[in-house]
């Protein structure tokens, strides 16, 4: 029975990393971040944002939270992640996903001998006792720009990009920001985590350097 938990701030590389090992060990992965996201997604939808319940709300959403739901598109956008940040600091609708999350990973283990999670505090709270865990990280700039790629987006003027490059990094600062310092689980990384700055190595790199440390303990 293997865990692996990775960590880190935004954009980092902790999604492509998790595919990877997904990949490499046949392990199922599961991406903590979207849970949140459509929650958020949701309340913008049903136009629930400025409720005055928005915590009671959120939990409502969470309740009835489906896994096959977390394919959607939708759930990339800079918006969902930004309100998905600010639910995230609610106690009640933390307990509600990390259920879900216990849940995922009790039964990726019997059926298929290991998990991979990935998010802010799953080394610290979600999977304590992971055989391997990781916190990735990176400069700023280099983020947005990893995300700006990702939104796949050809067509800008130089000044669009510049513009849009800089809303990035000011949304991701302030994301980083709520996140590290909430009071429940906030992003850190655990004691026993190794800590890789991802700013000048590439994806494959990364999975050379992780499944080479995995390697070596198993
Ligand atoms: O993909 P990216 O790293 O930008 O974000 P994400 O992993 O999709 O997470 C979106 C937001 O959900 C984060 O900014 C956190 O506030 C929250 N989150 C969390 O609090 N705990 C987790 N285990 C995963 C995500």
């Amino acid at each position: 029975m293997i865990e692996i938990a990775i960590d880190g701030t935004a954009a980092s590389g902790k999604g492509t990393l998790g595919k990877k090992l997904s990949d490499k060990y046949s392990f199922p992965y599961l991406d903590t971040g979207l849970l949140y996201r459509k929650v958020a997604h949701e309340l913008i939808k049903d136009n629930k944002i400025n409720t005055t319940k928005l915590e009671q709300t959120s939990c409502d959403f969470a309740m009835i939270l489906n896994f096959k739901e977390l394919k959607n598109t939708n759930l990339r956008t800079e918006d969902v992640a930004k309100l998905a940040s600010k639910i995230a600091t609610f106690p009640n609708l933390r307990k509600i996903l990390n259920n879900k999350q216990k849940e995922f990973n009790n039964s990726s283990k019997k059926k298929f001998g290991g998990c991979i999670l990935d998010g802010r505090d799953i080394g610290t709270t979600i999977l304590p006792n992971a055989d391997f865990k990781f916190y990735i990280t990176a400069s700023l700039e280099i983020r947005a720009k990893r995300r700006l790629l990702e939104k796949n987006i050809s067509f800008l003027h130089e000044n669009d990009e510049k513009c849009m490059l800089q809303a990035l990094m000011n949304n991701m600062r302030e994301r980083d920001r709520l996140d590290s310092n909430r009071k429940i689980s906030p992003l850190i990384p655990a004691k026993d985590a190794y800590v890789i700055d991802t700013t000048s190595i590439n994806p494959e790199e990364l999975l050379l350097k992780v499944a080479d440390i995995i390697e070596r303990k198993k």
